[in-house]
């Protein structure tokens, strides 16, 4: 049984317009993938696919007026999508850990960091303050930062971009999570620094025998990181399986896209490589396949939904034409 299982999941935005007319922006669409102990997954799309709502979406942590309409994500056997929030908010920040951009907005700055890393541990557990200070100093151990007690005084404003990253997987870590969500961990940081935060969490996975979703819109990271990776475009994946499969043989024209347009550490849609046309409405998506309006694919049965075609064991495309594409280019 996988740890985490996402099936059929859809939110939408639901809002009324000042005529009071619903409107709807379909931002996922029936969205699967399932993830096991011990394996990473890069999620991977252009700046609005949908890779952030999706973490809310199984974090319970949607704003109004977003809403999942559809689908159940299913973590160790138990239901989240039908969980109180009261339970879900005990599973969050222990068993569940979501590590965010921008780590400054995320740390307290009127907190020194060793107080908010006991302040979580003993949210979470009843812990005596000095295991709670012991574990504290264990953990910016273990993600690499020098002289934790040192540290542990700091006030997050001491902290430079790549520490304070640190010191938030630090926070993650605390309570012994079996699932860390990193939603862009590095994006912003300089690449020396990115690929040292980006070997630890993979380093952690091993050691700590977790599970890892990494949102990205680097397929860099994806490729060297990830073991498995899904593709998203406009709230739908259309494309997932393991990342030596999906590189060698993509089966989705728009991973081809995003695969050709990028022979090295290129970027997706933020500035670099960006694969032309605009990304659709999400209160007007097209019927059928989101991607069909940009490929050269498309024909008429694109119109309806594709259904998911599983080309080798997990290696599933959601394209009317996988398996038969030929070199006529792929999305404009
Ligand atoms: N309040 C809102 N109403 C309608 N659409 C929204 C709202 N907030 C975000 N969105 C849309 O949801 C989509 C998914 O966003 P997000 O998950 O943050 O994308 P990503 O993380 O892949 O860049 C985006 O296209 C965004 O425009
Ligand atoms: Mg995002």
């Amino acid at each position: 049984m996988s740890l985490l299982k996402v099936e059929g999941l859809s939110t939408h935005f639901i809002t009324r317009d000042i005529d009071n007319q619903r409107r709807v922006a379909r931002a996922l669409t029936d969205v699967n993938f399932a993830l096991d102990t011990g394996r990473v997954l890069g999620i991977i799309g252009e700046t609005g696919a949908g890779k952030s709502l999706t973490a809310q979406s199984i974090c319970g942590l949607l704003k109004p007026p977003a809403r999942i309409v559809g689908g159940r994500v299913t973590f160790d056997g138990q239901e989240l999508t039908s969980m109180s929030p009261d339970a879900l908010n005990r599973l969050r920040g222990s068993q569940i850990a979501l590590v965010v951009q921008n780590p400054r907005s995320s740390l307290d700055p009127l907190a020194r960091v060793g107080d908010q890393l006991v302040r979580i541990h003993q949210a979470h557990g009843r812990h005596s303050r000095a295991a709670s200070r012991k574990r504290a100093l264990d953990m910016l151990a273990a993600v690499g930062i020098p002289d934790p007690e040192g540290r542990a005084r700091a006030w997050p404003h001491e902290l430079s971009g790549g520490m304070a990253q640190r010191v938030l997987i630090a926070m993650a870590l605390m309570n012994d999570p079996r699932l860390l969500i990193a939603d862009e961990p590095t994006t912003g940081l300089d690449v020396t620094v990115q690929a040292q935060i980006l070997d630890l969490l993979r380093n952690l996975v091993q050691r700590f025998g977790m599970a890892m979703m990494i949102i990205t819109h680097d397929l860099g990271v994806v490729a060297h990181y990830c073991d498995e990776v899904a593709v998203m475009f406009a709230g739908t994946i259309v494309e997932s399986g393991p990342v030596k499969r999906i590189f060698s043989a993509p089966g989705h024209p728009y991973t081809r896209a995003l695969i050709g347009a990028t022979p090295e550490r290129r970027r997706v849609g933020q500035g670099g490589a960006q694969i032309g046309g605009e990304p659709p409405d999400l209160y007007n998506l097209p019927s059928g396949c989101p991607v069909r309006l940009r490929c050269a694919y498309a024909t008429e049965v694109c119109a309806s939904p594709p259904p998911e075609r599983v080309m080798t064991p997990g290696h599933v495309v959601r394209c009317h034409h996988a398996g038969d594409l030929d070199a006529r280019g792929s999305v404009a």
